[in-house]
């Protein structure tokens, strides 16, 4: 804690910006410019940005996030030109994605040219490329006038910060200025699209779905690694995203996941009851044993658990908080089933949220796996440890 963080304020997130706000926005650029570390929202998760060309930039990035040096971060652009600097070669089947999905939540891995040093890259030849649609994100790239490697804007290991508040609680005192700007859109974090292999392969799901990339792409698919615990012994499950071995998105709390292979996309109500009533049981034997526990409720599940637990309502920073005090049970709403986007959007938040109460077990049912389903269960997946409960 040695730095004065600065936090701006940026209300025109449609990118009308005015004079201040330029001002604002212009002020951070010449921070990145002269090696300095800014956070920035984006339509994924906020960033914490520094240059990607400057290797000194690099290595306070992974300081202030106490993030292991081999996890290479994500060179940020605003321009679809800027790509041929940082690359070697620029495959067809790139171009299509560019022209079709840019700006947006897909990052690109390309082998990377001279220019980027190895610091940006975790000592990997190659690099991964994004160009952001958030307004504020693209404005400060351009002013900036160097790309901006930011990975995501929380302390290693914790959920990624959907908002500026989150970007403030990891890292207030460890970096020059932080731009509010807002709710992230999103709410989850960018896919992640190996081309430098044989086949085209998703690393990590994110805010474009496999069933967008294949429009362009056929032949794509998801790294074997994507929904599976990383096993170090065995080479199949090494994942080749270094981020996607470390334990992620993790909330205090242990979280056990309960799902069924069949997901009702309708509003099933036996299996709604069905599957609130298996978790009900589960916690019984918490509540038994004097444990704090948490509920991750859907629109559709949220009466089951509040009749059952006899749960009373506030609203505390934007949230609605139910609980019941006798029991120490506390419950947040995650969106509705029907509606996956709205579950994308609050996964973090909510997360997060469960820290501020002391919970030491959290409970959540799964989520299928279509469009951006799949992004959600492998961040559930991932703050849970793998620990799924199949119930059928
Ligand atoms: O939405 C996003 O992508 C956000 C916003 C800020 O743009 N950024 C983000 O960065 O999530 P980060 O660093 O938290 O995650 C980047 C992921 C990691 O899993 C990393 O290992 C992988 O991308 N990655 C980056 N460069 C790579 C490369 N050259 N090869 C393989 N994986 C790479
Ligand atoms: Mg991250």
């Amino acid at each position: 804690m040695n730095k004065d963080t600065r936090i701006v304020k940026i209300k025109n997130t449609n990118g009308d910006f005015d004079k201040s706000e330029l001002e604002e926005i212009a002020r951070a650029a010449a921070i990145i410019k002269n090696g300095g570390l800014v956070a920035f929202p984006t339509e994924t998760v906020y960033g914490l940005g520094g240059n990607a060309l400057n290797p000194d930039a690099s290595m306070n990035i992974y300081k202030a996030k106490g993030r292991p040096s081999d996890n290479p971060l994500i060179v940020h652009i605003a321009d679809k030109n800027d790509v041929k600097n940082l690359v070697s070669v620029i495959p067809e089947t790139a171009k299509v994605l560019m022209d079709k999905l840019w700006p947006g939540p897909l990052t690109i891995i390309f082998p990377k040219s001279e220019i980027v040093p190895f610091e940006t890259t975790g000592k990997l030849d190659t690099v991964a490329i994004r160009f952001p649609e958030n307004k504020i994100a693209q404005k400060l790239i351009e002013l900036s006038k160097v790309p901006i490697a930011a990975p995501s804007a929380n302390t290693s290991g914790r959920p990624s910060p959907t908002n500026a508040e989150h970007v403030s609680e990891d890292l207030f005192g460890k970096i020059d200025m932080i731009i509010d700007g807002g709710s992230s859109v999103i709410g989850l974090e960018s896919t992640v699209l190996d081309l430098t292999g044989e086949k085209p392969l998703i690393l990590r799901p994110g805010g474009i779905s496999l069933e967008d990339i294949k429009k362009y792409l056929h032949n794509v698919e998801f790294d074997p690694a994507v929904l599976k615990k990383v096993d170090e012994k065995n080479q199949a499950f090494i994942p080749k995203a270094p981020g996607m071995k470390y334990k992620h998105y993790a909330p205090k709390a242990q979280i056990t996941i309960v799902e069924t292979d069949e997901y009702k996309k309708s509003d099933d109500k036996t299996y709604y009851e069905f599957i609130t009533s298996k978790i009900c049981n589960m916690i019984a034997d918490d509540i038994n044993n004097k444990l704090n526990v948490g509920v991750i409720a859907t629109i559709q599940t949220l009466d089951y658990y509040v009749k059952h637990f006899n749960m009373y309502l506030v609203e505390e920073n934007g949230l609605k908080r139910y609980y019941n005090n006798e029991k120490n049970i506390t419950l947040f709403i995650i969106g509705d089933i029907n509606i996956k986007d709205s579950i994308a959007a609050n996964l973090f938040k909510v997360l997060r949220a469960f820290d501020h109460e002391n919970v030491q077990k959290i409970y959540s049912e799964g989520v299928d796996k279509e469009d951006i389903g799949m992004a959600i269960r492998n961040r559930l997946y991932k703050a849970a440890g793998y620990n799924v409960f199949k119930v059928d």
